[in-house]
C-alpha cells in the first residue's frame, strides 16, 4: 500500500522548511532524522525527561510527544538557535560551561531551552522559581546545584 504523506511547511530556527512527511512521524524525529539537528535529544520518548525539550512558538514543548505535522504552520526553535553564530556559545550556554552545570549532556539542550524561555519570563528569579522551572527536566548526573549556579551567573538577581 502506497505511503500517504503529508505536506509540512514550519519555520525552524527561523528558516522556512517545507517537507512531505507521514502523519506517524514524530517532531523529534523530524528535527533530528530530517533536518539533521540532532541537538535536540530523545531519552524517555515518552513525555517525562524533557531531553526532546524544543521551543513551539517561544514555548517550550516536548517533541517526542507530538507529531511533526502538528508544527505545521508553526515557529520551531532548538538548541542550534542558540548560539549566535553556530559556532559561539551564547550567555546561558557559556555561563553552563563556566559553572560546570553538564557532566554528560544528555539533558542540556532540554535544560536549556526550558530555561532560556524561563529567563526570557523571568529574568530576576528566585533560586526557588529556578528549580521549579528546571522540575520538568531530569538530569541524572549534576544534581541540579551547578545547574542553578549557572543561572544565577546569567540572571540579574544579585540574591540567588
Ligand atoms: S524524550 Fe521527550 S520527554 Fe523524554
Ligand atoms: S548532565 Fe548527564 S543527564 Fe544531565
Amino acid at each position: 500500500m502506497p505511503r500517504r504523506l503529508m505536506i509540512l511547511r514550519v519555520v525552524v530556527n527561523g528558516g522556512n522548511r517545507e517537507a512531505d512527511v507521514e502523519p506517524r512521524l514524530l517532531l523529534s524525529d523530524f528535527l533530528r532524522q530530517g533536518l539533521e539537528l540532532t541537538g535536540t535529544h530523545v531519552g524517555c520518548e515518552h513525555g517525562v525527561c524533557g531531553a526532546c525539550t524544543i521551543l513551539f512558538d517561544g514555548e517550550p514543548a516536548r517533541s517526542c510527544i507530538m507529531f511533526a505535522v502538528q508544527a505545521d504552520g508553526h515557529a520551531i526553535e532548538t538548541v542550534e538557535s542558540l548560539s549566535p553564530d553556530g559556532v559561539r556559545l551564547n550567555p546561558l550556554q557559556e555561563a553552563f560551561r563556566d559553572a560546570h552545570g553538564l557532566q554528560c549532556g544528555f539533558c542540556t539542550p532540554g535544560i536549556l531551552m526550558t530555561l532560556s524561555a524561563f529567563l526570557r519570563d523571568n529574568p530576576v528569579p528566585s533560586e526557588g522559581q529556578v528549580r521549579d522551572a528546571l522540575s520538568g527536566n531530569l538530569c541524572r548526573c549534576t544534581g541540579y546545584q551547578h545547574i542553578v549556579e549557572a543561572v544565577t551567573r546569567v540572571s540579574r538577581n544579585p540574591l540567588l
